[in-house]
């Protein structure tokens, strides 16, 4: 019986459960024997694997993680690790590897498709910045996750007459605090596309006294950029083993700089909040759930069709394989006609 890998690498997104699930019980009605690899690409690395079986993965689309868990481990970064890896699915017999995650797991999926290996890539991440899909799964929930913090937010934030400024996450792109703060009615929102001006953000704030609506939500990407607090946010920078920014580990985010400066600016009472891995955590959202799980049988069509060095991807609502070096391109990022449409809800 042919077997067939899958691993998932990167930050978890809901829905990563609902793909496992997905391969799984297509590969095995097909045929083939199904392996998972436990915390990313160091499950390859280290031969650590689990069988999965229909009964591993029953019911398990309604769940948030990953039951293989996740890691952000670089082959790259391993001596002769794409070497180690191809050495291991070989001693494995895996016939082909599917890995979900986002650009830097399907960035060492390319890597190792072009090494030989047999790889189909499923695009995963709540950021929704990989290109060549119209969006990526775990994006929905997180933004549901914004939206259902910002509609509790109003309330507190009204009955004190305060300025709220909240913390997203958005490292380059600014998806989530784009429709998460849409949707939740905030009434100021600051992505990293679009360097943002102080005296603007505050004016937007005092307007909004002026005319006595008497509070403010300020919705602000982890990764919003600025001049006059980009010297200060350096100095909190941690890296990752891909060399990214790790905002979730800084020990002070925008959101606090920020709301200081507003509270100094204004006068008004200002408190910030820093959704962090809420917007991640818990179970996915129907359309997650659903698009994940056809991301999943699509990834394992591919394998039978032998469309290595692919990943299944969202087109215009169908499920169709794209080449992976077409998602790794440029990220997809928020346009400036995009952040106008927000704009003019703004105050
Ligand atoms: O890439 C997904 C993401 O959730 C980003 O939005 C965020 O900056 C990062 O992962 C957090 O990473 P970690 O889980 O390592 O704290």
């Amino acid at each position: 019986m042919e077997k067939i890998g899958i691993l998932t690498g990167g930050g978890d997104a809901p829905g990563l459960n609902a793909v496992i699930r997905a391969v799984t019980v297509k590969a095995i009605r097909e045929g083939y024997e199904m392996v998972g690899f436990k915390l990313g690409w160091k499950g390859l690395l280290e031969k650590d694997y689990r069988v999965l079986t229909l009964a591993d993965v029953e019911d398990i689309h309604r769940l948030g993680g990953t039951i293989l868990g996740s890691s952000r481990t670089n082959v790259g970064k391993v001596e002769n690790g794409f070497e180690i890896v191809k050495q291991n699915l070989a001693e494995m017999d895996i016939h082909a590897l599917i890995a979900v995650g986002g650009d830097d797991t399907l960035g060492v999926a390319k890597q190792l498709y072009d090494a030989g290996g047999n790889v189909v890539g499923v695009p995963k991440t709540i950021d929704n910045d990989i290109s060549a899909t119209d969006y990526t799964f775990g994006f929905d929930t997180a933004i549901n996750r914004v939206m259902e913090a910002l509609d509790r937010l109003h309330t507190t934030t009204k009955s004190h007459e305060r300025v709220m400024v909240v913390e997203i996450m958005g490292r380059d792109a600014g998806w989530i605090t784009l429709h998460g703060g849409m949707a939740g009615g905030a009434h100021v929102i600051l992505i990293p596309e679009i360097p943002f001006d102080i005296d603007e953000v505050c004016e937007a704030v005092n307007k909004r006294y002026e005319e006595g609506k008497n509070y403010a939500i300020v919705a602000v990407a982890e990764g919003a950029k600025n001049d006059q607090l980009a010297e200060r946010m350096k100095e909190y920078e941690v890296l990752d083993d891909f060399g990214h920014v790790q905002k979730s580990k800084q020990k002070v985010g925008i959101a606090q700089v920020l709301s200081e400066m507003i509270e100094e600016r204004t006068g008004k009472d200002t408190r910030h909040l820093v959704l962090g891995h809420l917007q991640r955590a818990g179970n996915p959202s129907a359309f997650d759930r659903v698009f994940s799980t056809r991301l999943g049988v699509k990834a394992m069509e591919m394998v039978m069709a032998r469309q290595f060095g692919m990943m299944a991807a969202m087109h215009a609502g169908e499920i169709v394989p794209v080449h992976l070096e077409e998602a790794l391109g440029e990220a997809n990022t928020v346009s400036s006609d995009r952040y106008d449409v927000a704009k003019l809800f703004f105050g």
